[in-house]
């Protein structure tokens, strides 16, 4: 162990290191982390080597996010045996679901929960060798609010910002209102600072950030603000920037927001709708409260008001008890709404879910599999349908950076959230072009400036 002297002698260098998993509430939650911090004179290394904090912000959803938690911290623990005065946090969803048992390794100095991070200054003055510092204390009121993130993207064109924190849905497979609480939404002014802030900065797309953001509600004595208002009153803000939202909960998708999105022309016409499973049995087990016909009936409204919006999902394959009938209904239900994409998984039982106290995980692992790849065909196929349809057509394409593949050309996506590559000779990060698909994969689109 190094002397508490050298230890302070090294902290006084102050250089963190951050690394990011889950989802992008996330993301913007390190980025909150950079601001507190930098407030503190901590500057931002992307070399674990010269940091002399390093921390990983973690997610617990499935259990395979959890153990590469495990796995990096074998990592930090060799940085940290390498070179004295290292301090090792693990902060996020994982760090308040399982802060004793990260303790007991003895491999971490720091836990701190989605709602704890205004004190890691103070965490970080006073941890010491062998006296770990914990909060994980959830708030009913902790937004950030007045905390700007400092913007890690690298291309400066999309932001992302958070308007509500939490969740309130008990859907029984998941973890999320354990670790992140419950629902609170932001006071819509310090939002709108926010995204003026985004604009100055020169960002072109804006996406609003929640676990459920059509619950986002704003209630005072003087103000009643749902999410279609708020993201009408950010959309207004400057008809140039582009406004996309995620994620939405089926039972909470309103005709108000609908038209809001067909109304504003610079709402992107994208809705990400987690399905989760096209059986009324299971998706009663999984207390989503909305069924099979229900769902679709969102999609056929949202179609009828807005035929060019992309619509994409979530599933899950294999969840408690499900048959071969259950999950032909989930493909069935893929195959009527015609997801444009999907974010596909197996069930993985969180402990102290509803699930998991109550059901047992009880589809054998081969089943599951199979089950997921009959998905994932099935999508690969939908997607390529979709993206035929596309050709011919013409779209606006924000331009976000060179194609990952051939530098040569250009990439960026269609409001519908498609991502498209063109040669573009002329054009950077953050030009609006309009692009003619000439071909496609099930991927992507391939266009040419028009
Ligand atoms: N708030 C969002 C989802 C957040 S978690 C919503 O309600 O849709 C993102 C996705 O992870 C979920 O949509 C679900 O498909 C998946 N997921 C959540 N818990 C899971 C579990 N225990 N096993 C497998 N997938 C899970
Ligand atoms: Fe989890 Fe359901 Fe809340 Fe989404 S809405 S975060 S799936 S509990
Ligand atoms: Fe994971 Fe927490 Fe997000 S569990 S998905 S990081 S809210």
């Amino acid at each position: 162990m190094p002397k508490r002297s050298e230890q302070l002698r090294i902290l006084m260098k102050k250089k963190i290191y951050i690394e990011t998993y889950g989802c992008q509430m996330n993301v913007v939650d390190s980025e909150v982390i950079f601001s507190i911090l930098g407030k503190e004179g901590y500057e931002r290394t992307a070399n674990m080597s010269d940091a002399n904090v390093i921390l990983a912000n973690t997610c617990s959803v499935r259990d395979n996010a959890e153990q590469r938690i495990w796995g990096r911290l074998e990592v930090f623990n060799q940085e940290k045996e390498s070179r004295s005065g290292v301090v090792v946090g693990i902060v996020g969803c994982m760090a308040e679901r399982l802060k004793d048992k990260l303790i007991q390794t003895g491999k971490v100095d720091i836990v701190a929960g989605p709602d704890a991070y205004r004190s890691l200054p103070e965490m970080l003055r006073e941890v010491a060798p062998e006296r770990p510092k914990i909060n994980v204390l959830l708030s009913r009121e902790e937004n950030y609010s007045d905390i700007i993130p400092v913007r890690m993207d690298k291309n400066g064109v999309s932001a992302f910002v958070t308007i509500m924190r939490g969740c309130n849905n008990v859907c029984s497979y998941c973890v999320v209102p354990y670790t992140r609480g419950a629902e609170r939404s932001r006071d819509p002014k310090t939002i709108l600072t926010e995204v003026r802030d985004v604009i100055e900065k020169g960002y072109k797309e804006v996406t609003l950030l929640g676990q459920n953001v059509d619950s986002y509600h704003w209630k005072t004595d003087a103000e009643d603000i749902d999410f279609p208002d708020l993201l009408e009153m950010v959309a207004r803000l400057n008809p140039s920037l582009r406004v996309r939202f995620a994620t939405n909960h089926p039972k909470d998708i309103s005709d108000k927001l609908i038209e809001a999105m067909a109304r504003q022309k610079n709402i992107c016409h994208h809705i990400h709708l987690p399905v989760q499973s096209g059986s009324n049995r299971l998706l009663e087990k999984m207390r989503r409260r909305y069924t099979h016909e229900w769902y679709l009936e969102r999609v056929r409204k949202i179609r009828e008001v807005m035929p060019d919006c992309g619509i994409t999902t979530d599933v899950i394959a294999g969840f408690c008890s499900e048959t071969d009938e259950d999950h032909q209904l989930t493909l069935s239900i893929f195959r009527e709404a015609g997801f444009d994409y999907a974010y596909m998984f197996q069930y993985s039982e969180r402990p102290g879910t509803l699930a998991a106290r109550n059901y047992p995980d009880d589809v054998p692992a081969d089943v599951k599999t199979r089950r997921l790849n009959e998905i994932i065909a099935l999508q690969g196929q939908l997607s390529l349908e979709s993206n035929q349809r596309d050709v011919g057509k013409t779209f606006e394409v924000l331009v976000e950076g060179p194609s990952k593949r051939n530098q040569e050309e250009l990439c960026g996506r269609t409001g519908s959230d498609k991502m498209c590559v063109f040669p573009g000779k002329g054009h950077v990060a953050g030009d609006y072009v309009s692009v003619k698909v000439t071909s496609c994969t099930s991927a992507t689109l391939i266009g040419k400036i028009v």
